[in-house]
């Protein structure tokens, strides 16, 4: 069993802790920043030192209080967030000083982490013959395992069908486009900005992008989809989903990923005006969460990791310096100003 070569007790440790359930965007205010020493780890647990955290859209969700697929962040509490690190002390058998492991991190340069909790949260090396750490938070990880499983279990896309993707140029947006592509769709992708646009047509790819915020979304889909849509994948909610539904194709499958244009907003969440296309064109809208698939991830990751090592899948990252940057990195996802997963680089190896 291996011990720390490096005195922790020397460390402290930086954390960004919930201050305050926001209302509307988060501000500064909503977040406390704290200091406390390292200390060994328990008997059977680890201490990790975070290299890169995965900044998520569901985060807003977890500041909210109020039920939903996971417990909300307590105030007070270190902000939950998944993440690449590596391993300072170990007193767990599994795990060696110096691997490299995912874990829920927490938005802090370090965390000890139990020996109960090793069992139960799905900490795991990564192995970086695969792919950097960075794409182990994006296509090798989280999100692309959310493209993976929403776009393969839920959508079920056939060749020749039509794959429709909004976000499509974020973190699970660029996953689900390629593979469906790699899958033998025709993949168009609506998302914000005619860069964006250009890049999953040009570098992805992609059929066709739509500049949500340049044109008329409407008309661009009518065109980009002569034959309708077979399989939307939903990641933003609100009024492009309805347009999306004005468009689908018969037996159409809707996958109800996440609905980030309504996760900031003071008033009720606006629901699909649009439904009722549904029973007119028999076809299903089914969420997905990707907790549900973690059994299914190995097999995924080795597939998705044969993509990237033969080309046919790109990995794009857009990388933060400095925990301190988290307020307002976090927002960068709000304002669509991330190119690409966005990961917030705490610290090197
Ligand atoms: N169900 C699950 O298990 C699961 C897991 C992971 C993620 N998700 C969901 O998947 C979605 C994408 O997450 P991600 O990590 O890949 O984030 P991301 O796409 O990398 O980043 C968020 C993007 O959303 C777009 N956006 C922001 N506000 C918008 C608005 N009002 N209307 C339209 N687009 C807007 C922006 O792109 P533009 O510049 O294109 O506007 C922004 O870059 C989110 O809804 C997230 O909650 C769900």
């Amino acid at each position: 069993m291996a011990s720390s070569p490096t005195p922790l007790a020397s460390l402290t440790n930086r954390q960004v802790r919930l201050a305050a359930r926001p209302v509307g965007l988060p501000t500064r205010a909503d977040w406390n920043f704290t200091t406390e020493p390292v200390a060994e780890p328990e008997a059977g647990g680890i201490v990790v030192k975070t290299l890169a955290l995965s900044l998520d859209p569901a985060m807003r969700g977890w500041m909210n209080e109020g039920k939903s697929y996971i417990a909300p962040v307590e105030i007070g509490a270190v902000m939950r967030a998944g993440g690449i690190g590596v391993v300072m002390a170990s007193k767990a058998p599994a795990f060696a000083v110096g691997d490299l492991v995912s874990a829920g991190l927490g938005v802090q340069q370090y965390c000890s982490i139990p020996a109960a909790e090793l069992k139960r949260s799905g900490v795991f090396r990564i192995d970086t013959r695969l792919g950097t750490p960075e794409q182990w938070l994006n296509v090798l990880g989280m999100p692309g395992m959310t493209g993976y499983f929403g776009l393969m279990d839920v959508g079920q896309p056939q060749p020749g069908e039509t794959v429709v993707v909004s976000g499509a140029a974020g973190a699970v947006g660029q996953t689900v486009g390629q593979l469906a592509k790699i899958k033998g769709c025709r993949v168009v992708g609506i998302a914000g900005g005619a860069a964006k646009c250009a890049w999953v047509v040009k570098e992805l790819g992609f059929d066709a992008c739509i500049d949500y915020k340049a044109g008329n979304v409407r008309d661009e889909l009518k065109a980009a989809c002569p034959k309708g849509v077979d399989v939307y994948f939903d990641n933003v909610g609100g009024e492009i989903l309805d347009t999306v539904l004005g468009r689908l194709a018969r037996k159409a499958r809707i996958v109800i990923c996440g609905a980030i244009s309504q996760y900031n907003n003071t008033t009720p969440v606006q629901g699909p005006k649009n439904y009722l296309s549904l029973l007119v064109n028999r076809a299903r809208m089914e969420g997905i969460v990707v907790f549900d698939y973690t059994d299914r991830f190995p097999r995924a990751v080795a597939e998705m990791a044969g993509y990237l090592k033969d080309g046919r899948m790109k990995s794009k990252e857009d990388v933060v310096e400095g925990l301190d940057t988290f307020p307002e990195t976090l927002l960068k996802l709000f304002n669509g100003e991330n190119f690409g997963k966005l990961v917030l680089r705490v610290a090197s190896a």
